[in-house]
């Protein structure tokens, strides 16, 4: 049976970065024309105005944490080329199912292949917060979704509880203490280096470790809370300073070795974690959702959360913003603006 070729000109395009291979971000991320997603009826197509880089877009390039790639899917080369996850921007058409976005609306949220001029999203988009712009809205969706299930979900957090963040100048951690504050912690403590104190301070938290000077562990007080996004230390020191009844919410991880990434660390603290004298360790991976997007908006409407954005790049360098993701002292949220 004969086929028909799509003519060029109606084969909708945009520009993307895409990796078709593994490795380190200057080796395989490139700016391509790649065909422009359709939505689906429970999809909304958005013209992207700005992402943000997170962790988790690092890893996917399968250039360190190799024995992760099969998780991210493929094993020789990945399945899927594009990257990406956090967007902000415009709703350019909605399916016939999305009944709580208009076209035209300024929306946000999750869906790999946000390094690009449009996305199609589904489980995780929702309007916007309308008092900041689409560079700020796009630093919230991942970290400020993981922290609040950090926080609220997995931590439990109750009023007037002592809460420390260890990690508490990056993404994550920068939303991790202002929930805990909007969601009414009764003292928070954050960890993070000597160039961060003051930028903590501004967070909210009322009380701020050097962690070159000082070891929280040792430091004698006690928490109800401690939301882990540096995992610096072991199952058994967090013991030491963790209430009776108290919590430790895993959320991240250091990047470990080339072969294993995080993995390797993730084990030893799971395995550790089965003596827990009653107290509880939680690994979690976050779940992006509409009702969660929708209360950080609400949260950020009302002055209790700021977006935390430390750096904007073109998406021409998106490169050197994953590259200074990899590095991992990031202050607050890379963003990259996606003209
Ligand atoms: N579970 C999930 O679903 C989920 C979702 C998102 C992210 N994550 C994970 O969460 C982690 C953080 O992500 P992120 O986006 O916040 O990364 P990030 O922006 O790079 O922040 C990491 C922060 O950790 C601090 N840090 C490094 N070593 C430290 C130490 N020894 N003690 C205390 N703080 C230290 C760094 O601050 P200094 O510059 O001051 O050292 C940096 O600000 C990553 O491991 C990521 O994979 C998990």
């Amino acid at each position: 049976m004969a086929t028909m070729a799509i003519p060029m000109e109606t084969t909708k395009t945009m520009r993307a970065v895409v990796r078709r291979r593994w490795g380190r971000p200057h080796d395989v991320v490139e700016l391509d024309e790649v065909a422009r997603p359709t939505p689906k009826d429970d999809e909304v197509l958005v013209r992207v105005r700005a992402s943000s880089v997170n962790r988790a877009d690092y890893y996917a390039l399968g250039g360190v944490a190799v024995l992760m790639r099969p998780m991210i899917g493929g094993f020789l080369r990945p399945k899927d080329e594009h990257v990406g996850g956090d967007f902000a921007g415009i709703a350019e058409a909605v399916g016939k199912d999305v009944t709580d976005v208009q076209p035209g609306d300024e929306v946000y949220g999750v869906r790999t292949g946000a390094f690009a001029q449009y996305v199609s999203a589904k489980l995780a988009v929702a309007r916007k917060p309308a008092n900041v712009s689409f560079e700020e809205a796009a630093a919230v969706p991942t970290a400020g979704l993981t922290a609040l299930e950090a926080v609220r979900d997995h931590g439990r957090l109750q009023p007037g509880q002592r809460v420390l963040v260890n990690g508490a100048s990056g993404g994550v951690g920068s939303f991790a203490v202002q929930l805990a504050k909007a969601l009414d912690a009764g003292h928070v403590t954050a960890v993070c280096s000597a160039r961060n104190v003051e930028r903590a301070r501004s967070l909210g938290a009322d009380a701020v470790l050097d962690y070159a000077q000082e070891d929280y562990t040792r430091s004698g007080e006690h928490y109800d809370l401690i939301v882990d996004v540096a995992g610096s230390h072991s199952w058994r020191q967090n013991l030491r300073v963790l209430e009776r009844g108290g919590t430790l919410v895993l959320a991240g991880l250091p990047s470990g070795n080339h072969f294993t990434g995080p993995l390797g660390r993730l084990g030893q603290l799971w395995l550790t974690s089965r003596i827990g004298r009653g107290r509880r360790l939680v690994f979690f991976v976050c779940k992006p959702n509409r009702a969660n997007l929708a209360t950080l908006r609400d949260l950020i409407e009302d002055g209790k959360v700021r977006p935390p954005v430390d750096r904007v790049y073109p998406l021409t360098e998106i490169a050197a913003a994953l590259d200074a993701m990899g590095e991992g002292h990031t202050q607050g949220k890379l963003v990259v603006r996606i003209d």
